[in-house]
């Protein structure tokens, strides 16, 4: 039987350096207030309403209830639907799909979601970060992504919560002749008027992901959907798992997509803008930047960060910090319950009065 010190030496050489995703459930920390996973503060499950009458059965790859559910939310036909374990899987799924160890790449406009890179770099495909304009919009000259298999674009974009118009995906399309184009509609229900799912029927190498984790306070569940055309989800579907949908998360997402499931996510997205709103009134003052938010995080900037950072943590508030150069004055807040959202504000609020009175 191999050695512990040679189990290491087995592993594949391209993955010695890789630094495991620092998702915010793994960096942990001791807090009362979890703003730093962009997670939503509702929970919605009605367990009642749930049959498991059929969990000795292997459920259906794609369960047809969930996919019809989705499908009519997104505005889209049931062929362009794909579900599988949160949008993390679909994009690692993609990347299974389409590209060749050894030979393909992909590109993704930084800095955005660390998971693009990561899930390359374990399928064993490079990666190639092109820069966002200093507003955060598209640089004009991306040309280096154009021999990528799949272009990332995230929008909303995670950590800075600003936008790309459809428009300019539009034109990455059009000058995106070989590859697919993949938008990342993660955090798309805030600021639903952006999706580009339309575009699908124009462009059958576009690809759009979306996930039950954020407005619809289902991150605990693992459920995303890839929507595209049926070129894109009959391949992607002959590389996903066999059962990757369970019986309970089948249920409880086709739950959360019935017409009072949309209205609560609604009500609740009105909710997440009227505290965000609050935020951004008390940012003001303290912080050096603030983003434009589409989302249902803020990400701003100041001349002390780490200061800020200090008095957060003594307040027991965990919010996210980045290493990338670009972010190093920033933190992201996620917009928490109301209570939450008051304890930091008052925090900010106390800072600027603690300023004044120096
Ligand atoms: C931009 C973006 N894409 C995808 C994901 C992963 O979503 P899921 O929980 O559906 O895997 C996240 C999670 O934070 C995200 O921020």
């Amino acid at each position: 039987m191999p050695m512990e010190s040679s189990i290491e030496s087995l592993l594949r050489e391209d993955l010695a350096d890789l630094k495991p995703y620092q998702s915010a459930r793994r960096i942990g920390g001791k807090g009362k207030v979890f703003i730093n996973a962009n997670e939503s503060p509702f929970t919605n499950v009605d367990l009642g309403d749930m049959n498991f009458e059929t969990i000795n059965r292997y459920p259906e790859q794609q369960p047809e209830r969930l996919i019809e559910a989705y499908a009519s939310y997104a505005g889209v036909n049931l062929e362009n639907v794909v579900c599988t374990r949160g949008a993390d899987e679909a994009i690692e799924l993609l990347i299974r799909t389409f590209c060749n160890v050894g030979k393909d790449s992909i590109s993704y406009f930084a800095p955005s979601y660390g998971m693009y890179q990561i899930s390359a770099t374990t399928c064993g495909i490079s990666s190639i970060q092109v820069p966002f304009n200093d507003d955060y919009t598209l640089p004009s000259d991306w040309s280096n992504t154009e021999k990528s298999k799949l272009t990332f674009i995230c929008n909303p974009n995670n950590p800075t919560g600003t936008i790309i118009t459809p428009v300019d995906i539009k034109a990455v399309l059009n000058r995106t002749p070989f590859g697919l184009v993949v938008v990342d509609e993660a955090y798309i229900d805030f600021s639903i008027e952006n999706t580009v799912t339309d575009l699908i029927k124009e462009f059958p190498n576009l690809v759009v992901l979306r996930t039950l984790s954020k407005a619809f306070a289902l991150a605990g569940l693992r459920c995303g959907f890839l929507i595209a055309s049926p070129q894109v989800t009959q391949q992607v579907l002959k590389v996903l798992a066999p059962y990757p949908v369970s019986v309970p998360v089948e249920q409880i997402a086709t739950q959360a997509l019935s017409s009072e499931g949309i209205a609560l996510m609604q009500q609740q997205r009105q909710l997440i803008a009227q505290n965000k709103q609050r935020l951004l009134d008390a940012l003001k003052g303290i912080a050096t930047k603030v983003l434009p938010s589409a989302s249902n995080f803020v990400y701003a900037e100041f001349d002390d960060a780490d200061a800020i950072w200090r008095e957060l943590v003594n307040q027991e508030i965990i919010a996210r910090r980045y290493v990338v150069e670009k972010l190093k004055n920033g933190i992201r807040f996620t917009i928490g319950s109301t209570t939450e959202n008051c304890t930091l504000i008052n925090l900010f609020n106390n800072m600027k009065q603690l300023k004044d009175e120096q």
